[in-house]
């Protein structure tokens, strides 16, 4: 692994990628098979968390105590960065401690702050642009449940949010076909569009934007969508369900993807907004083994960046 730092998946080459995701497999069936891994024997994992969260708090200090090491939880609501202490300080002192930062917030240039002035590994547990653990997890559910990843077609289909922009990076890494529909006033950031279409020129992939949910979904392998209404978003929500209604993910749409599509959605979810339960709930769905992942494909990457 050549990289300090997951800040984003478009910052990883597509070698990292393929090397966390073989590590993650290695660590999750070691884990089944009672065998140890302590990798991180005596490291701290800081966790700053500036957002709400279930599935990433408890999947990296699950991880990182199975790697041998601790993890502290740090709400922002409790640490002096909530109370306007600078990201540079926080930084340089939390260097002083623990040996690896996990964080969660709004602004992508604070995490990007964060590992500029810090001197111990960055990891980016979701912000307002990406959710680069997610599409790892997410990536090893498809390569498991598809036994590949490369050529095949993953549909995104909703807010061109957060994950959104993370499947754009992920899957033009990995030369996975990659189609986001979403309403109009809800599209990508334009900047990740422009960086996923020249990664995907070199991974030979081919990337989507479109309006039109159908021609986004018609025989993909993977279809995903998320929340319409996003931490931070709460003010929104109403308005939001109004532009939304015709790219909920249900029975009717999900039959134009391929018969043997999978669904994927990063959770929490709210059935009978962007997905219906005959679909989230339904056999197409890997939803659980998707959030499982998120604690093998961390792991792989807390043992690739924090090990000595
Ligand atoms: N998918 C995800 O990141 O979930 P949490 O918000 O619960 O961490
Ligand atoms: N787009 C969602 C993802 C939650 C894991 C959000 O940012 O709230």
């Amino acid at each position: 692994m050549n990289q300090k730092h997951l800040l984003t998946l478009h910052d990883w080459s597509t070698e990292d990628i393929t090397e966390t995701l073989t590590v993650a497999d290695k660590l999750k069936k070691e884990l089944k098979a009672g065998i140890k891994h302590p990798i991180l024997a005596g490291k701290t994992l800081g966790m700053i968390f500036s957002k709400s969260s279930t599935r990433t708090r408890v999947s990296f200090q699950t991880g990182i105590y199975q790697l041998g090491g601790q993890g502290i939880f740090l709400s922002s609501n409790d640490i002096q960065l909530g109370r306007g202490e600078s990201i540079y300080d926080t930084a340089n002192v939390l260097s002083r401690y623990v040996d690896g930062i996990m964080i969660r917030t709004f602004k992508q240039s604070d995490v990007e702050d964060l590992a500029k002035y810090g001197t111990v590994p960055v990891i980016n547990g979701l912000t307002d642009l990406v959710h680069p653990c997610q599409v790892l997890a997410d990536m090893q559910t498809v390569a498991e449940k598809k036994g590949k990843l490369e050529g095949l077609k993953l549909a995104y289909i909703g807010d061109g949010n957060n994950m959104a922009h993370s499947y754009l990076y992920g899957c033009a890494k990995l030369g996975m076909d990659v189609s986001i529909a979403t309403p109009v006033g809800y599209e990508c950031n334009a900047e990740v569009v422009e960086n996923a279409k020249n990664d995907a020129r070199a991974t030979g992939s081919n990337v989507v934007v479109t309006y039109d949910p159908v021609e986004a979904i018609s025989n993909a392998d993977v279809v995903c969508t998320d929340t319409w209404c996003s931490m931070g978003q709460e003010a929104e929500k109403e308005e939001k369900i109004k532009h939304f209604s015709g790219y909920q993910v249900n029975t009717e749409l999900f039959s134009k993807a391929k018969e043997d599509a999978i669904f994927l959605h990063c959770l929490p979810a709210y059935r009978g907004y962007e997905v219906t339960e005959e679909i989230i709930d339904g056999p197409h769905s890997v939803i659980f083994d998707e959030a499982e992942n998120r604690l093998h494909a961390q792991k792989a990457v807390m043992a690739l960046l924090m090990a000595d």
